[in-house]
């Protein structure tokens, strides 16, 4: 998952690629380039950086010899795939001429076979990546004189895999030609500028005129001017979106970092997603979801689906769904569900959850689904985006762009959006009574402000956690709705902190892992007020005659759990099945004390990217 930006159209076309790879930087950061059309020469000027999480800096540094008088630019910050960081794996990529330049974001899957045919052509490639055999298609292509968007067009009928690319080429100056396959691009125009970009966020600077392509489309952009076609080279008509956030919502707004400002973020985007969700009456709304009540409650079955932080959103929403629809419900995460020979058809409802709408694992796994003709509902942060266009029914959250690459203020607005969802399954199915629905609709109508009393307590959440900022051996236990609270715990601590957390159900540990627990083991238990919490504490106990180190997850003033352990962490109490969206602000600050502890870059992770569309 990369980041592609480009202009045209501009007088200073480095300083607009360089902002624009900045806001892009969240996508990849382990190396950058730009090439620039140089109008005072035959050339394109390329320059190319690897420096794992610094590369946009050091890219900013080495362009003092930038040509003046530049024409279409295009620009790339990366996440290798195919071939190491190194510069020479960088983009953007060029053919034997170098008179095209190509920047991409995903995999061409059948690039060692065109390789080796352009190999055999004489053409000679210079890096290990799967994107250089594009400029070099180009290239061949161009030979016939077709002019760019069409010799793309041709190279783009050979390609199998995802992508998303930009193109420019010496031939044409101001020209910046844009092809897709699933890898997201959205296209930007002002009267004198002709813009492209991996994501919304990164176009907003200059303009909040943007047009959406479509899968195997291409599109020409020039100053102020953009004109697309198919694969077939029929016209076709570019799609507008509207955005609904600004540019202040991607800022950090003083905070030291995305990730703190997003985690004091969360009582807010809970509250505007479940704003108009429920009315008075405990009946609910998901304006967007036109899928009919009675269609819904046709389902025998729900599948949810999804990856990381979505997947543990998917496991509560699936609890959700048991226990007030008394649906048959699963979760699955997406890169496995897609290649498995599941039973899913027309009886099965599957509840697709990305904050991004654009992870290809997911968004593959809801084109199977719907292959096997079940009905598909994507729950996603990012209006329009590609899940979001490919489901029979959406639901947003409305947390506003995320710009840390671990998952905050998305997870809980998912959290609270799939309770939504399940108390409508519920209505659907007439399978819950009203003390029940007043019950829940209760506790979603407090849960942002118990949101905003634990974000309140971010700072004695560090406190604890610091005291375990050097441990390296970390396990999070939950049962039933404890169990997703304890894998997003442990997803922090690793994706943040690099520190090898696991999270197990607490009764499974004496099957097999407890023989791991030993002194200097901490054990991270989610031991709240629940019926099972009796269970619990008794798996406490054998983590303890094993000498762990046992921090809690506990209701607050409930000083009989804080006896039994040696440090906790105190949440507002709620209903069990919402306790996910309140606990998750501890694990968040957790994970975030013991990250910066150790000096990690908490926005941008190691080896990690915010939005991942190759598989
Ligand atoms: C979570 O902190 C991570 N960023 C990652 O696991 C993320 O949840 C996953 O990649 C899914 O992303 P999505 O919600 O955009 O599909």
């Amino acid at each position: 998952m990369c980041g592609i930006f480009g202009v045209t159209g501009s007088t200073e076309p480095l300083g607009v690629i360089l902002s624009g790879l900045e806001a892009l930087e969240y996508r990849g950061y382990d190396s950058a380039g730009v090439a620039l059309v140089d109008l005072s020469s035959d050339d394109l000027y390329v320059v190319r950086v690897a420096e794992l999480t610094r590369s946009v800096e050091k890219l900013r540094s080495m362009v003092a010899d930038a040509p003046v008088t530049a024409g279409a630019a295009v620009g790339h910050t990366r996440w290798a795939t195919h071939g190491v960081p190194t510069e020479r794996n960088a983009h953007p990529h060029v053919d034997c001429t170098e008179k095209v330049a190509v920047v991409h974001n995903g995999i061409i899957e059948n690039h060692r076979e065109l390789a080796g045919t352009l190999a055999a052509n004489g053409h000679e490639l210079v890096s290990d990546t799967d994107t250089e055999v594009i400029a070099h298609l180009v290239e061949a292509e161009l030979a016939g004189r077709p002019g760019l968007r069409e010799a793309v067009r041709r190279s783009m009928a050979i390609l199998r895999g995802d992508f998303a690319i930009a193109v420019v080429a010496r031939t044409e100056p101001d020209v910046i030609v844009v092809a897709r396959r699933t890898s997201p691009i959205v296209i930007g125009r002002t009267d004198s500028l002709g813009l492209v970009a991996s994501d919304i966020a990164a176009l907003l600077g200059t303009t909040r005129e943007l047009y959406l392509l479509d899968d195997d489309e291409v599109a020409e952009i020039r100053p102020g001017h953009v004109e697309a076609c198919d694969l077939a080279g029929n016209p076709v008509e570019l799609r507008r979106h509207e955005v609904t956030w600004s540019v202040a919502d991607a800022r950090k707004d003083g905070y030291a970092d995305y990730m703190s400002k997003e985690i004091h973020e969360q009582p807010h985007a809970i509250a505007q997603t479940l704003l108009g969700r429920i009315t008075a009456d405990g009946a609910t709304e998901i304006e967007e979801l036109t899928i009919p009540s009675e269609v819904l409650a046709g389902y025998q079955r729900v599948l949810l689906l999804g990856c990381g932080s979505s997947y543990h959103a998917a496991l509560v929403g699936r609890q959700s769904i048991e226990s007030w629809a008394r649906l048959h419900a699963d979760a699955d995460i997406s890169s496995e569900f897609r290649y498995r020979l599941s039973v899913v058809g027309p009886e099965t409802l599957v509840v697709a959850v990305s904050q991004s709408g654009e992870t290809v694992d997911s968004l593959h796994a809801i084109r199977e689904a719907r292959r096997r003709g079940a009905g598909v509902i994507s729950v996603s942060n990012v209006v329009d985006s590609v899940m979001a266009r490919e489901s029979d029914g959406v639901c947003y959250t409305h947390a506003g762009p995320e710009i840390g690459v671990a998952s905050t203020k998305c997870h809980v607005a998912q959290l609270a959006l799939l309770q939504v969802l399940a108390l409508h399954l519920a209505r659907a199915r007439d399978a819950i009574d009203d003390a029940e629905v007043r019950r829940v609709t209760d506790g979603l109508g407090s849960v942002a402000a118990l949101v905003e009393r634990a974000v309140g307590r971010a700072e004695a959440y560090m406190d604890v956690a610091r005291r375990f900022a050097a441990v390296d051996n970390v396990y999070f236990l939950g049962r039933r709705s404890g169990l997703p609270i304890a894998m997003e715990g442990a997803l922090k601590l690793k994706e943040l902190a690099y520190v090898r957390a696991e999270a197990y159900p607490a009764g499974e540990m004496k099957h097999g892992p407890i023989s791991l627990i030993e002194p200097g083991v901490v054990v991270i238990v989610v031991a709240t007020r629940t019926p099972l919490w009796e269970k619990v504490m008794a798996n406490v106990e054998e983590m303890r005659a094993r000498g762990a180190t046992i921090v809690a997850l506990a209701d607050e003033g409930d000083d009989e759990t804080a006896g039994l352990v040696d440090a906790v962490l105190e949440i507002p109490p709620t209903l069990e099945l919402l306790t996910p969206i309140v606990a998750a602000v501890p694990s968040q600050c957790f994970a975030y004390a013991i990250a910066r502890a150790r000096g990690n870059d908490v926005d941008r992770p190691r080896n990690l990217a915010k939005v991942v569309t190759v598989e």
